[in-house]
């Protein structure tokens, strides 16, 4: 039976802070903490929306909580540098290891999907530019649902569009929260761990498998 692989995008496959380069030009020494302010204030945007059941999508998420960060560094950039960071969000590179692992994967024969937080336009430019659009099935974005992950029926939804049983539907993610909140629904799911001195959340909710590199999973799944 074939194994549905549902990847992660922002920090899984995608660099979020592949935008420092960019930054550097606008802020300059501040490029890196500027970004990690960034993405954290996305994710959090994301929690509370969630909570408070007030959607507004991936994109709107992002650009508030860069409108959060440069009011928080006082970095004071204008609409048109903004622009220009939410169109660089779209151009974000992947990861060194991720082509590679991604061939290897789909030969293996498995079926292999994008999930997001991201719309399912963000997520299609985002991995047309990066070149690894040809390895998916179609994107399965949180949007339709109007909730973000880690909300159980995000997991469930990928779940039933892939259509396998769900001992063979896997999350594949370096967020802890989201391997948490996929593991808790009832899907398998690896833990990418790509840096040194990251930990994971000590919640008694235990990935399936640990990779430290992406490379490592197609071993791990077998075929
Ligand atoms: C994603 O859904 C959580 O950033 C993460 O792509």
């Amino acid at each position: 039976m074939s194994t549905a692989l549902a990847f992660d995008i922002y920090g899984t496959l995608i660099d979020p802070h592949g935008v420092v380069t960019e930054l550097q030009q606008q802020v300059g020494d501040a490029a890196a903490e500027f970004s990690r302010v960034w993405r954290e204030k996305q994710l959090e945007y994301t929690w509370r929306r969630s909570l408070m059941q007030r959607y507004r999508n991936f994109g709107v998420c992002t650009r508030q909580a860069l409108d959060y960060t440069d009011r928080l560094l006082q970095t004071e950039l204008n609409d048109s540098v903004k622009d220009s960071l939410m169109q660089a969000y779209r151009t974000l590179p992947a990861y060194d290891d991720v082509p590679a692992s991604l061939e290897l994967l789909k030969n293996a024969g498995h079926r292999l999907y994008p999930f997001s937080n991201g719309t399912v336009d963000m997520v299609s430019a985002v991995l047309e530019h990066a070149g690894i659009d040809h390895f998916f099935e179609e994107v399965i974005s949180v949007d339709g649902l109007q909730t973000f992950k880690p909300d159980p029926e995000v997991y469930r939804h990928v779940i039933k569009v892939t259509d396998v049983d769900p001992g063979s539907c896997w999350l594949v993610s370096s967020n802890g929260f989201d391997v948490i909140g996929a593991v808790s629904a009832g899907m398998k799911a690896a833990w990418l761990k790509r840096f040194d001195g990251v930990v994971f959340d000590p919640w008694d909710i235990d990935p399936t498998l640990v990779i430290r590199k992406l490379g490592e999973l197609p071993h791990q799944i077998g075929s």
